[in-house]
């Protein structure tokens, strides 16, 4: 088989309101996916769809070669709804062996599974409490592990990292690309612009409903992105606009992120840099970090919407 997924044409309305407004989607077998789109932009109605949870009002879908409403086709998926659906009162291992149970898969091939899922990443010791008293990370973690029991070939998470902790975030990419390495399709939807582009070897930016570019993150900045960006971290904050609004008089036009820093989009940065610490100079503004970086998905995302994805404070 070539694609994991094919969807063509969708469309799924709410009470006459289009979340989906004809999305086509290819995801080839053995990658990491990401669909990158910020909040209502349609990722975990399109997710719900593909794992046969929802059922769209017009369109085609083939997952793994079949319907994702023909329950042979569902037992091959992994699905981390975006809302856990664990129960509050049983124990960590309680809800797990409750999900394996679901795929038919029984205590005893269970267990070490669990064992070795939760160890990877660090709830092993909370599973003997009852969910409710576990972290909103620890939640998180325990419905990733619950969608891989099954030991699916296409894994589906809808948000996965949202509220980690860094240190946690990194163990669910590691895991992520380890189940890649052993050969599985990954579809990760996310509104970090920056787990898009260090784990997607393909990427669909969702927005309003639509995809509005797919490519490989490399490609999507080449395509999309400027030539350079100089991003600089003034010394106080809430004078970023005064800059900004500076700038624009000479013909620099800067994007203000927060209330202290900028980002500026030029081919040849060399070449402004003089003009741009002369006007923080002649300011009063005293510049805390300069640099020249290369293009991010956000700036692919600023070019083809005029709007920002969301955080992007690093
Ligand atoms: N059950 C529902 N009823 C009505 N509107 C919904 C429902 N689910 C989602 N929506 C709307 O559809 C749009 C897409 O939502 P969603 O797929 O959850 O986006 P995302 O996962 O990208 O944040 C949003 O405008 C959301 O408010
Ligand atoms: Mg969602």
């Amino acid at each position: 088989m070539q694609y994991a997924v094919m969807i063509k044409d969708l469309v799924k309305t709410y009470n006459g309101f289009e979340a989906l407004r004809g999305v086509d989607l290819q995801i080839p077998d053995g990658i990491i996916y990401g669909l990158l789109g910020p909040n209502g932009a349609g990722k975990s109605t399109l997710i719900s769809i593909i794992v046969g949870v929802s059922k769209p009002d017009k369109g085609d879908v083939v997952v793994l070669g079949g319907s994702p409403s023909d329950p042979r086709i569902r037992s091959l998926i992994g699905y981390q709804p975006q809302e856990h659906g664990l129960h509050p009162n049983l124990t960590g291992w309680e809800n797990l062996y409750f999900y394996a149970g679901i795929y038919g898969v029984g205590k005893k091939e269970a267990r070490p599974k669990i064992e070795e899922l939760a160890s990877t990443l660090g709830v092993l010791d909370h599973l003997g409490k009852p969910v409710r008293t576990y972290s909103g990370g620890l939640k998180q973690r325990l419905s990733i592990i619950a969608a891989l029991l099954h030991d699916p070939e296409l894994i589906v998470l809808d948000e996965p990292t949202t509220g980690l902790d860094p240190g946690v975030r990194q163990k669910v990419w590691d895991l992520i690309r380890d189940l890649r390495r052993r050969g599985k399709t990954i579809l990760l939807a996310t509104h970090y612009m920056e787990e898009a582009e260090k784990l997607g070897d393909e990427v669909a930016i969702i927005d309003n409903g639509r995809i509005i570019a797919r490519g490989s993150p490399e490609e999507l900045k080449q395509r999309y992105g400027p030539p350079a960006v100089i991003e600089i971290v003034l010394g106080e904050e809430g004078v970023g606009d005064r800059l900004a609004h500076a700038l624009a008089s000479q013909g620099i036009e800067a994007t203000v992120l927060g209330r202290d820093r900028l980002r500026i989009y030029c081919k040849d940065p060399d070449a402004i840099i003089p003009d741009i610490t002369g006007m923080a100079y002649r300011l009063g503004l005293s510049i805390r970090v300069l640099r020249v970086v290369k293009p991010s998905l956000e700036d692919v995302f600023l070019k083809l919407t005029g709007r920002r994805l969301g955080e992007n404070e690093s």
